[in-house]
């Protein structure tokens, strides 16, 4: 199939899971534990159905919206996804530039493989920044500051990462980063000759934002770096003095607890994305549309709401809105594209979302995103 016919996020996936050795493509695809909450992200989509309802409108809806002082063309993000120099050495340099080509935000990762100061350059837009809370406090604070000087407009505060989920496939593929050729993934390796090439000429995997720590201890192993890095003291104090810190919006993301995001809400936190880290921390949890639906919307105005976990499509993009959130982000749909068929793969994922809330929309007689509401949702 040609990549113009590639209609669905499964037929990236089925071409990426081509292209990638097994290891990656499980680094990418796994959750933890059963995968039940990994599963349960989907299947939340697929329990609620739209309602389409006798429009008035006789022109395509609008799919532009404003968030947090910020204009975007659709209601959808790219999430932020570390280590994604494992699918591609290039990856957040390409998510950066297919965000600002489509007017849709990207959250760099703090576990990012690209300096900060190149994607803002290359794409000509500053990303929202992704924060893990590191155990050395020197450390976020030395990342708020980079953060701030490469001007992001938002800060994204990890909370469910206290420590890495527990993903038995990376555990049984014996996953390792610096990535190294060893007899044990060989076969995997060579057998993605393409995959292997890039890696090969572009070297090792660095960790740019986290360079300071690497320079004062050389001989951390990456799971030492991750333990020091995300392992930082979590509490409302903590945050607390980051939103005194930060000068720009503030972002929980990970808050499953209604509780907590009233508290966030009481302490000036500006938006939290409602997320289970597309079920790669703690398994069996619920699908984060299903407590949008039952209960977070019923406890907070729109603005306050984003999701990610388990949109795959412009439909399940829809239906968040309707739901009662402002905002929507996607994972794994772009890791797919991107090691499908990098940037063209990027694209065509977009124009595809595009079209499908385009058409969706029409479908529904819903004029603009911001008219959507749960009066298009059973
Ligand atoms: C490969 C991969 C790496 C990720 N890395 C991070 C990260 O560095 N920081 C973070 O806050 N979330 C990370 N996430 C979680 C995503 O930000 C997001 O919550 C999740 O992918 C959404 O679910 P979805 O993949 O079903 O769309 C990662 C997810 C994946 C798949």
């Amino acid at each position: 199939m040609k990549l113009d016919q590639y209609t669905c996020y499964s037929d990236f996936r089925k071409a990426a899971r081509r292209k990638l050795p097994k290891f990656v493509m499980d680094f990418i695809d796994g959750g933890a534990g059963d995968e039940k909450t990994l599963q349960g992200n989907t299947a939340g989509f697929k329990n609620i159905q739209l309602i389409p309802r006798m429009g008035s409108q006789t022109r395509p809806g609008l799919l532009n919206t404003d968030i947090l002082g910020l204009s975007y063309a659709a209601p959808y993000g790219v999430a932020s996804l570390g280590l994604c120099g494992l699918v591609h050495p290039k990856a957040e340099m390409m998510l950066a530039k297919s965000a600002a080509k489509y007017n849709i935000p990207y959250i760099v990762s703090s576990a990012s493989n690209s300096f900060l100061d190149v994607l803002v350059k290359e794409s000509g837009v500053s990303p929202w920044f992704q924060l893990y809370l590191s155990k050395i406090k020197s450390q976020t604070d030395v990342l708020i500051s980079h953060a701030q000087k490469h001007q992001c407009p938002v800060l994204v505060v990890t909370v469910d990462a206290p420590v890495p989920g527990i993903r038995r496939r990376d555990r049984y593929n014996g996953l390792r980063i610096p990535y190294q050729l060893k007899a044990s993934n060989v076969i995997d390796s060579v057998t993605h000759p393409a995959w292997l090439f890039r890696h090969l000429v572009s070297g090792k995997l660095t960790f740019p934002l986290y360079q300071n720590l690497i320079e004062d201890q050389p001989n951390l192993s990456f799971s030492e770096l991750m333990s020091i890095q995300t392992g930082g003291e979590l509490n409302w104090a903590v945050i607390d003095e980051i939103r005194d810190k930060w000068q720009g919006k503030l972002i929980l993301k990970g808050v499953m607890s209604v509780s907590d995001a009233h508290t966030a809400k009481k302490m000036g936190v500006d938006a939290i994305i409602i997320s289970n880290h597309g079920g790669r921390q703690l398994d069996s949890v619920p699908a984060p549309i299903t407590l949008l639906n039952q209960v977070f919307s019923k406890e907070f105005d729109r603005e306050f709401l984003m999701l990610d976990s388990g949109l795959r499509s412009g439909e399940d993009i829809i239906k968040t809105i309707s739901c009662g959130a402002c905002f929507t982000f996607l994972g794994r749909p772009f890791l797919y594209a991107l090691a499908a068929y990098g940037e063209r793969g990027l694209a065509q994922l977009q124009e595809m979302i595009f079209e499908q809330l385009s058409v969706n929309m029409r479908l529904l007689g819903a004029s603009a995103i911001d008219a959507l509401n749960d009066e298009y949702v059973f």
